[in-house]
């Protein structure tokens, strides 16, 4: 078969965790059902989890141009990849996979008789080195950066905040001093609201670095798409599009295949990428429970909490009378599991249930649940944003201290909690939330998942977008 009738070839490299995993594989799946093929690149570590978890498999029958291809992140399997050793896998992804995946590409292993070479590497731009291997091998490559466009703006004015001498400070200082050289942010932005790193009172902190240059690193790819939407994130996108013009905001990108798959009657609506083992358990519990009275308290798949913090919201939500589901995965607080209570005693049981890992879309969409306590890691966000849930935000680290500020100031869908681990302080706010001030939030939280919806149907911005992406790949 002549290989240029053949439908481009994207090769889509996501950053081996959870979050980016999630969102990058529906991407993945956008990208097949535009008719394009796309291998899907994932490191050893994350292959092995997919396989054992998700329902990654029966995916891949759904497209015929879809492939999954394995890489090593050249880390032993023993090794956590998250907490503190996290910053080690980034080493490693950018000295042993840069070569790995050169070869990979050179190899012709990703191409054959109906499939074309790779004409298109989508990676996350967080790994630049991908960039440097599309260079050395004459490829164009589009980012994607998995984190909240506001985020993204605050590292771009990384090189600002060192240079008017907002940054460096430290822990110690006063947290609440307004920020002044971020634009956009001025008025309401905190030092309190920075990526925690910023914190450190040091230049050299090993994050600093690693950010700092984004805003020349996103200038060098052919493109940039982010998983949100214009409604949502406009200000901040027109901030970013002055340095990256060719920009695709086609987000949430979980409901935009959603509803691509619903046009197409699909009978598979949805797809689940997890990495740990969902306890089904939790949606017939949440059955039971009467309409929007249950708060959903997950900190995604890297939050790790101290004894003190666990116990903290142990007391703090069995006091607020409120019912809850609580996702405490197994590696969730650093401490012996022994050590801390796991089960909820007599009187507190029928109104609290524990499970280890939730299918989260699908509970954020089940009429029971009415309210979401949150690290506010991207994807946790949006998926709570496009389910009209409000938001109790308690932020653990790199983005999710800038997305809890502007869920709590800027687009009052909740309370952000950063810097507090009280028991008092969690039950007042939790009260808040469900019940002195819902209205209020339900009615901000319901007008954005309005939003968050148009965007997705035909000539919505991120449906548009999403077309304009396709079109451009084809012509590449
Ligand atoms: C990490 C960063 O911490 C986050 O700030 C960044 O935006 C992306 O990478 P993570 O901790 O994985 O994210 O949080 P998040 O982005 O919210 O992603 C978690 C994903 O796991 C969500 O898609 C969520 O639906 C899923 N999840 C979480 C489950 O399926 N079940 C659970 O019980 C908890």
């Amino acid at each position: 078969m002549n290989q240029e009738t053949l439908p481009p070839h994207v090769l889509i490299f996501p950053l081996p965790l959870q979050g980016p995993v999630n969102s990058m594989f529906k991407l993945a799946e956008l990208l097949c059902l535009s008719g394009l093929h796309v291998t899907f690149l994932v490191t050893d570590h994350i292959h092995t989890r997919l396989l054992k978890y998700s329902n990654i498999q029966s995916r891949f029958n759904a497209y015929p141009g879809f492939r999954l291809e394995t890489i090593s992140d050249g880390l032993p399997e023993n090794h956590t990849r998250s907490g503190a050793e996290l910053m080690e896998m980034f080493d490693s992804l950018k000295v042993k996979t840069k070569i790995l995946l050169k070869d990979l590409l050179t190899s012709g292993k990703l191409n054959s008789d109906s499939r074309r070479p790779v004409t298109c590497i989508i990676s996350d731009g967080i790994m630049g080195y991908t960039c440097d291997v599309a260079n050395d091998v004459g490829l164009p490559i589009i980012y994607v950066r998995t984190i909240s466009a506001c985020c993204l703006w605050v590292f771009f004015c990384l090189p600002k905040l060192i240079e008017s001498g907002e940054l460096p400070f430290s822990e110690d200082d006063d947290l609440d001093t307004p920020i002044k050289s971020i634009p956009g942010m001025e008025g309401f932005f905190r030092r309190r609201d920075l990526p925690m790193f910023c914190r450190s009172g040091d230049l050299s902190d090993p994050n600093v670095n690693l950010y700092l240059p984004e805003v020349t690193e996103n200038a060098r790819a052919h493109g940039l798409i982010l998983n949100t939407f214009d409604d949502l994130e406009g200000p901040i996108l027109a901030q970013i599009r002055a340095f990256c013009p060719k920009l695709y905001t086609i987000g949430p990108l979980h409901s935009h295949l959603k509803y691509k798959l619903l046009g197409q009657s699909s009978s598979s609506p949805t797809s689940s990428n997890s990495l740990w083992k969902e306890d089904m358990s939790c949606i017939t519990w949440l059955d039971s429970q009467p309409t929007k009275s249950v708060l959903y308290v997950s900190f995604g798949s890297l939050a790790v909490m101290t004894k003190e913090q666990y116990m903290e919201f142990w007391h703090g939500l069995v006091n607020s009378g409120s019912r809850f589901l609580w996702v405490i995965r197994p590696d969730a607080v650093n401490t012996d599991p022994t050590d801390i209570p796991l089960e909820l005693s007599k009187g507190t049981e029928e109104r609290g249930y524990i499970i280890g890992w939730a299918p989260q879309e699908e509970v954020l969409a089940h009429r029971a649940v009415g309210g979401f306590l949150t690290h506010s890691g991207w994807n946790s966000t949006l998926e709570s944003v496009i389910e009209g849930v409000p938001m109790i935000c308690w932020p653990y680290f790199l983005d999710q201290q800038v997305n809890s500020r502007y869920v709590g100031e800027v687009w009052k869908l909740g309370l952000d909690m950063k810097d507090t681990c009280d028991r008092v302080i969690i039950e007042k706010t939790v009260r808040e939330l469900m019940e002195d001030r819902k209205d209020e939030f339900r009615k901000s939280a319901d007008e954005m998942a309005k939003f968050a919806k148009q965007c997705l149907m035909e000539c919505g911005s991120s449906y548009s977008n999403l077309e304009r992406l396709v079109k451009d790949i084809k012509s590449m």
